[in-house]
């Protein structure tokens, strides 16, 4: 599964924004690009994490970066990342940023519910809208949001947050239909469990039946489907797992994951929020 790394930079260099670039799967993409030649804009919050990142990646791979400190939740955002890419070529947008909490939705407090709708999936529409015309008159450029296994059905305990993935994994695949003619490939990545920091803070409990992954394997796959494929579920356990639940009726899907919602993140306290 190895990508010709002349070729992609071709169709998808020579700067590429990475958002959630800090930790995580953010940070293994901005790994894997470097390291296929790509010129790098990592965003976030925390800036010290990514200008070590920055430094490390130009030293290794002879690229370029530049760090953009910024909330993705905050509407205006745009405007600073904006200014932040000012005459660069922009090729491909990761749009990878996201709260991911897990709890029952009346124990999270309102104002979080309404900033992690807006960063899970109002950032990646806002990125989409300003990165994709540059692309489009260009003839050539990619996109990926990155969603979840959550978005395929109701997840309680994570519900909110399934709704922003289903929101990325639709939007996605509208786009690559939309955009294909014009030389845009868009991808949705519907990935499973994976070893992350924001997975590991929901103190998760092991379920013998949910499969955890290793970043590298995830962004190593998401790569290789994009330009192939609206969407990618990363790992044949999870392939099996969503085929599997996609016949069940969904009732009984939303059971099953409200189960193992439970048993991998419970017990949850009731505490309701009456904000
Ligand atoms: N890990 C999993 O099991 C899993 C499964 C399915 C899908 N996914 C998806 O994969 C993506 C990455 O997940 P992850 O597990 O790697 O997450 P993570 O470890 O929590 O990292 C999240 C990243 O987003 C950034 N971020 C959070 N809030 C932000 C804000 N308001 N503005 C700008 N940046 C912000 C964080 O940096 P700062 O805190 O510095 O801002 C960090 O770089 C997410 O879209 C997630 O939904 C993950």
């Amino acid at each position: 599964m190895s990508l010709d790394a002349a070729t992609f930079r071709r169709r998808y260099g020579p700067w590429a924004v990475v958002t959630g670039a800090s930790r995580g799967l953010g940070e293994e993409f901005a790994r894997q690009l470097a390291a296929l030649g790509l010129n790098l804009v990592l965003v976030a919050r925390s800036e010290a994490p990514m200008a070590a990142l920055a430094a490390g990646l130009e030293a290794a791979h002879g690229i370029e970066t530049r760090v953009a400190p910024l909330d993705l939740g905050d509407g205006g955002f745009i405007d600073t990342l904006a200014a932040a890419t000012e005459g660069l070529e922009v090729g491909l947008v990761v749009s990878n940023a996201a709260l991911s909490t897990v709890g029952p939705l009346l124990s999270q407090d309102r104002a979080h519910l309404v900033r992690q709708l807006h960063l899970n999936a109002g950032a990646g529409l806002i990125l989409a809208r300003h990165f994709g015309p540059a692309m489009a008159k260009r003839g050539r450029g990619g996109i990926i949001f990155l969603s979840s296994g959550s978005a395929l059905h109701g997840t309680p305990f994570s519900a909110n947050y399934a709704g922003t993935k289903a929101y990325n994994l639709i939007l996605a695949e509208a786009l690559w239909y939309e955009w294909r003619p014009l030389g845009v490939d868009v991808l949705g990545v519907a990935a499973g469990v994976t070893r992350t920091p924001g997975w590991a803070a929901n103190h998760p409990k092991p379920d013998r039946l949910v499969p955890v992954a290793e970043a590298a394997p995830v962004v190593t796959r998401s790569l290789a489907a994009l330009g192939r494929r609206p969407s990618v579920a990363p790992g044949l356990r999870n392939r099996l797992g969503y085929a599997l639940m996609a016949v069940v009726p969904r009732a009984w899907a939303t059971r099953i994951l409200g189960r193992s919602m439970g048993k991998m993140f419970g017990p949850f306290a009731s505490t309701f929020d009456n904000d």
